[in-house]
């Protein structure tokens, strides 16, 4: 019991200390002062409130804006505020609530102000299970898209749509990672944050080795869409390897007449020396060129008639690729849209021509590059070695994407695969392979799966493996060679329960025999590919605890450890 009070005196001590007194002028507004000590004003958060609107003030001057579920009656984690980088000593945060129980006596009494406090760390520790161990993954808040990526001086960059202010999608901002190997990955600064012209929703990047636009050789320029009253398309520039970038004063350098126009992709073409863009409009590819990746020029439009339109296009790519075992190349349009094959987001593809003016193709039919239900968002690096075309996903589905069981983070990228084009049947199909740098990650041989572990199966026919857990738990992939389809079934997999959409069988087709397969484990992922590159099926699973017991029919299972 005397235990039981000290520890309650101390709690109170400590939460005196860190208590914050707003001012609360009129029903649903607070005034919150901050004398800046730390580096970083901590903000809790909960997660199913609505969120509040907060503007940093500083000597009357508005400096920056974003939206953030500040807690009401419980804390599920808190997200830092970077005060350094406002240089002031004194600012107020202006903070407009949203929701029910908007009352001055109701909004005094919120458990925020028990919690907010500085520090001078905000300590990114992992706190979540279900963390993947070598798939990019942000330190904290809501990741989708993966943005802006490129490859230069011996790094990989990834970008991302993420929110610094929590795990749910808001603000949107490009978060920072770069690698050496496309596996392990170093969380950096964020490189381009919202502003008058809008969020930053997703875009690309490229190295300008030819100085088109000014900024010397060897700089790199991003184009995203900035996502304010209209979706307009901005640049920023950066000459410090990507490290940071400066927004182009004359933004927007692409406005259009369309609600939903974004999403640009930049590539240089050297078919006719000139940069390529392509961004998405409605449910259609609007292609445009440009000498100085500052002036566009609309080239033509992509769409009717082709593919699947359910829902709007976003995210593409074009590029050319060779054709596996001969001298031809094709181009590939990239189509991420809803409506995918297992139900919601998937990356839709076209192959045909492209002169640098007008891409063509004869193929009406959806065609997709990965039949699992999380994979989205699908784009390349620019300026990969070897000419490489290394595309990431996003690892999730919008159906579901916010309600996953993770908190301090949300969402994970795919593994990095290798795209090429193959021949099956007459017709051109999309040929994904995981990367190369995969195989450096096999470790031992062992007798029964892991959390984290690759599978590789070779098989002969019909085929059936059955992953499990101790607590029944199951994941069940079959090879029909008949029907020639490979499918995985998760609805028994473990936590379903938090979307009606998420307990599904997903089917492939795999266009030949499957001989091979490479299953890759990583705590809450599970992504399939035939080791000859022409089926790909990435599906998230939650499993309570990791699936240890494998069960092949008509197959031979080698399982390896991941040596991350
Ligand atoms: C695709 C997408 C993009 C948009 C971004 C916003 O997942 O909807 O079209 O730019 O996410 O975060």
């Amino acid at each position: 019991m005397r235990h039981f009070i000290i520890s309650m005196a101390v709690a109170l001590m400590c939460a005196a200390a860190y208590a914050q007194s707003p001012e609360i002028p009129g029903d649903g507004h607070a005034m919150l002062r901050v004398d800046v000590k730390d580096n970083y004003l901590l903000l809790p958060v909960q997660e199913d409130v609505d969120n509040a609107n907060v503007t940093v003030i500083a000597s009357g001057d508005s400096r920056f804006a974003f939206n953030i579920r500040l807690a009401k009656e419980k804390v599920d984690y808190f997200v830092p505020l970077d005060l350094r980088h406002f240089g002031e000593e004194k600012l107020l945060l202006d903070i407009t609530f949203h929701g029910k129980d908007l009352a001055r006596e109701t909004v005094g009494k919120y458990v925020c102000w028990w919690g907010i406090r500085q520090d001078d760390e905000f300590d990114t520790t992992n706190r979540e299970r279900f963390r993947p161990a070598y798939h990019h993954t942000p330190i904290y808040g809501w990741m989708n898209d993966p943005n802006g990526m490129f490859f230069k001086d011996g790094l990989y960059h990834l970008c991302y749509q993420w929110n610094p202010y929590g795990s749910q999608w808001e603000n949107m901002t490009w978060g920072h990672s770069v690698s050496r190997d496309l596996i392990h990955w170093e969380s950096m600064p964020a490189v381009i944050e919202p502003d008058a012209l809008g969020a930053v929703f997703s875009g690309s990047a490229v190295v300008d080795h030819r100085n088109t636009a000014g900024y010397g050789a060897g700089s790199v320029v991003a184009v995203y869409t900035s996502a304010g009253r209209n979706q307009t398309q901005s640049m920023a520039y950066s000459q410090d390897g990507g490290k940071t970038f400066t927004k182009f004063p004359g933004n927007p350098v692409i406005t259009g007449e369309v609600v939903d126009f974004r999403d640009p992709k930049v590539f240089w073409n050297p078919d006719i020396e000139r940069w390529n863009l392509i961004l998405a409009a409605g449910q259609e590819m609007l292609i445009y060129s440009s000498a100085d990746l500052k002036e566009w020029k609309f080239e033509s439009s992509f769409g009717e008639g082709h593919g699947a339109h359910t829902s709007v296009w976003e995210c593409p790519d074009l590029m050319k690729l060779n054709v596996r075992g001969t001298d031809r190349q094709k181009w590939l349009l990239i189509c991420n849209c809803g409506g995918g094959p297992a139900g919601g987001s998937a990356t839709q593809y076209f192959i045909g021509d492209f002169d640098g003016h007008k891409f063509t193709t004869d193929q009406k039919e959806a065609l997709w590059m990965d039949y699992g239900k999380d994979h989205y968002a699908t784009v390349t690096f620019d300026n990969c070695p070897e000419g490489r075309k290394i595309a990431i996903a996003w690892m999730s589905n919008w159906n579901y994407a916010g309600a996953v069981p993770t908190k301090q983070f949300r969402s994970a990228d795919s593994l990095p695969r290798d795209l090429d084009i193959f021949e099956y049947d007459g017709k051109y199909y999309c040929g994904v392979t995981p990367s190369k740098e995969l195989i450096a990650l096999r470790g031992q041989r062992t007798r029964q799966p892991s959390e984290t572990c690759e599978i590789v199966v070779d098989l002969k026919g019909n085929s059936q493996m059955e992953l499990s857990n101790p607590k029944g738990e199951k994941v069940v992939m079959e090879y029909d060679s008949k029907a020639g389809t490979f499918s995985m079934d998760r609805t028994m997999s473990g936590d379903t329960s938090f979307s009606n959409d998420f307990p599904t069988k997903t089917v492939a087709p795999v266009h030949g025999q499957l001989k091979q397969l490479r299953i890759f484990i990583d705590r809450c992922s599970i992504e399939v590919f035939d080791s000859e590159g022409r089926m790909a099926m990435t599906n998230l699973l939650f499993p309570s605890e990791p699936y240890e017991t494998l069960r092949s029919k008509g197959c031979k299972a080698t399982i390896y450890q991941i040596q991350i």
